[in-house]
């Protein structure tokens, strides 16, 4: 596509902490190959001060609009579309606040601390017609396309029946202040939803030909520490016999080698930084030399879900198809589960949904 054909997106930024840093560094990047531009015309924050702050940091030499309230941010109306980098415990509220302005939402992960939050989400969006979705970045890495058409369309290992995966980080929950997201079980706080959510992605993108065509039945169990689960194991167990295990912890880092997928005919391993963020993979065939894939990555990755939002809402789409709605309704569902089983439980939550 020729660039001054490109579709354009006027990002509004809600919340000023790491993963919008992140986020913003990332749209501002110069890189080949987009799909779309990306403008980060607005900040909201809680304060303009440290909105100000943000954009002396991360955003050298642009001149965003600075709110220092969120509700600011929904009503400018040059902003098409928010992005939400809030903890997961104020996901709903600034979705359903954003939505009800008549923007556009791409929410971080968790989309929401359970499956009932997700689908009030999902049913305002429906009745505003805006787009939304979950920003499960790691999906849109062309590694994960590309491992998918590998293990299920070219079926180099031949039938998938089990994956391994695991995220683990260090992230001594005990010494941090109760004010602190990955503490506080107000605030979304635990393993399962901050990191395990990756764990649990991979063992469905891999096991699943076509996500969400059947769906595994699961055995949870959580290490809590003042009712905030700081490990979570979960084994997916489908009807045909294939099974997943997903594991996260907060006391130790997972090697370089996060996910190992076992097939009829070999294996594939994953490396990278952290599940989050695969850097390449590596296919063990039976009987052939191992054959390694690896990705260009400028930045961390970020821009590739904002390109798939623009071009979906470019053509008057709601949802994306990597990450439909249903998707994300699914993953909360059996987080619900795993959490149901485990015992972590959040002040917001109706009996775990
Ligand atoms: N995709 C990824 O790889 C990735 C990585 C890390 C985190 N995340 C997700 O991003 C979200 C935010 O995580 P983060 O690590 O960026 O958190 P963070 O550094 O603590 O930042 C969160 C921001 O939200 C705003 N906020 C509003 N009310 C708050 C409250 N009561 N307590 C704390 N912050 C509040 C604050 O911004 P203002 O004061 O400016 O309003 C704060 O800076 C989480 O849902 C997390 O799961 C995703």
């Amino acid at each position: 596509m020729a660039l001054d054909t490109l579709p354009t997106l006027r990002w509004g930024i809600v919340g000023t902490g790491m993963i919008s840093s992140w986020f913003v560094s990332d749209l501002s990047l110069e890189r080949q190959g987009k799909k779309a531009e990306h403008i980060i015309q607005a900040i909201g924050s809680s304060s303009t001060e440290k909105g100000r702050g943000f954009v002396e940091k991360h955003l050298k030499g642009k001149a965003p609009t600075v709110y220092g309230s969120y509700q600011d941010l929904y009503e400018d109306a040059n902003v098409d579309i928010l992005y939400i980098g809030t903890p997961h415990a104020f996901h709903k509220q600034n979705c359903l606040d954003a939505i009800r302005a008549g923007k556009h939402v791409l929410c971080e992960k968790a989309f929401a601390l359970n499956s009932r939050e997700a689908q009030q989400i999902f049913d305002e969006a429906k009745r505003q017609g805006v787009f939304v979705m979950e920003a499960m970045w790691t999906r849109f890495f062309p590694l994960v396309q590309q491992l998918r058409r590998v293990i299920h369309h070219d079926k180099v290992i031949g039938d998938i029946d089990r994956v391994f995966c695991d995220f683990a980080m260090p992230m001594n929950i005990k010494s941090l202040p109760p004010s602190s997201r990955l503490r506080n079980a107000a605030l979304g706080a635990g393993s399962l939803l901050d990191i395990g959510i990756y764990s649990v992605t991979w063992a469905i993108l891999a096991l699943e030909a076509e996500p969400g065509q059947e769906t595994p039945t699961i055995l949870g169990t959580q290490r809590l520490h003042d009712g905030v689960d700081v490990a979570t194991s979960v084994i997916l167990s489908y009807p045909d016999g294939k099974q997943g295990l997903a594991t996260c912890s907060t006391f130790t880092k997972t090697p370089s080698s996060f996910c190992r997928i076992e097939g009829s005919q070999g294996t594939v391993t994953v490396d990278g930084f952290a599940a989050s963020a695969p850097a390449f993979f590596t296919v063990h065939a039976k009987d052939q030399e191992p054959q390694r894939y690896d990705f260009e990555r400028p930045g961390k990755g970020f821009y590739w879900e904002a390109d798939a939002v623009a071009l979906d809402i470019a053509a008057g789409r709601m949802e994306n198809e990597l990450m439909p709605w249903s998707e994300t309704l699914r993953i909360m569902r059996l987080m619900d589960d795993i959490r149901r089983q485990g015992g972590a439980k959040f002040p917001q939550d109706d009996e775990y949904c």
